[in-house]
């Protein structure tokens, strides 16, 4: 057996380290790996099979790496490739490890932020169009009404570094106009990408006070802490040396420390990895 089993973080690219430091925050303890899938970021764009195939991919490395537990901190993942993973790819020799992702522990929660009841969910293509939101919201919120909005230029423009230049500002705008522009009555807005909590100021700035904007970071760590404590036979074999890697897929190792270190707001020092 392995000497460590840390718990397993995994995005596209940067985004799941918005998700990773709150999880770090409220459970400081455990062992991590976060692994960034960089060099086929951004995934948003991709198709139904390459977005499972990549993701399983980075599963199978985060299982090898002794991890009894994987977060898809990755919304586009989530929605394209976390059943499939479930209930197909994990049926035989996987009885001891779990793949959680972070749509449905949302979806739990997200109906009881609004006050109007009409909540506007920003997301990749791929979340969109996988209407996951849509129906797993509407389980928990039946009278919740859900709009969405793809924004597929906000990863490239987060993944490149070019979300604060003023460039950014046009498709900042234009992607808000769009959703505020499907009900008046909107006054929640879901991050649904664990990259755009990056652009959370300045999506505030473009709104009027009364629509508020909601991270995932929080709402995903708190699931977990009730998770790991609903199931002590994962949380138990789990290692608690407070241990944080970092893996990427990009072998520009120093660009995704740079990146990295803004949106998990500490210093990140990143390994390699081949896939
Ligand atoms: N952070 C991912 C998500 O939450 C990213 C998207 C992408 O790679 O397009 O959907």
């Amino acid at each position: 057996m392995q000497s460590t089993r840390p718990i397993g973080i995994f995005d596209s690219g940067l985004g799941g380290l918005t998700v990773f430091k709150s999880i770090a925050e409220k459970l400081p303890g455990y062992d991590y790996i976060y692994f960034g899938d960089n060099s086929r970021a951004p995934y948003g764009n991709r198709s139904f099979n390459t977005i499972h195939q990549y993701t399983w991919e980075c599963v199978q490395w985060l299982f090898g790496q002794g991890c009894p537990l994987i977060i898809l901190a990755c919304n586009t993942a989530s929605a394209k490739a976390l059943r499939t993973i479930q209930q197909r790819d994990m049926l035989n020799g996987y009885a001891n490890k779990r793949v959680l992702g972070v749509i449905r522990p949302t979806a739990e929660v997200i109906g009881d932020y609004s006050q109007s009841g009409e909540i506007g969910v920003l997301g990749t293509k791929g979340t969109v169009q996988s209407e996951s939101y849509a129906i797993e919201i509407n389980k928990f919120f039946p009278d919740v009404k859900v709009y969405q909005q793809a924004c597929p230029l906000w990863v490239p423009l987060i993944e490149n570094g070019e979300y604060n230049k003023p460039g950014a500002e046009y498709y900042i705008k234009l992607y808000l106009d769009q959703i505020l522009a499907q009900s008046s009555s909107i006054d929640t807005l879901l991050l649904a990408c664990t990259h755009y909590p990056l652009l959370q100021d300045r999506i505030k700035a473009y709104l009027p006070e009364n629509i508020q904007v909601v991270a995932q970071g929080d709402i995903v760590a708190n699931s977990l802490v009730d998770y790991l404590k609903r199931h002590s036979e994962i949380e138990s074999n789990i290692t608690q040396n407070g241990v944080k890697r970092f893996f990427t897929t990009t072998d520009d190792t120093q660009e995704f420390d740079q990146h990295a270190s803004l949106f998990f707001s500490a210093p990140v020092k990143s390994e390699y990895v081949a896939i």
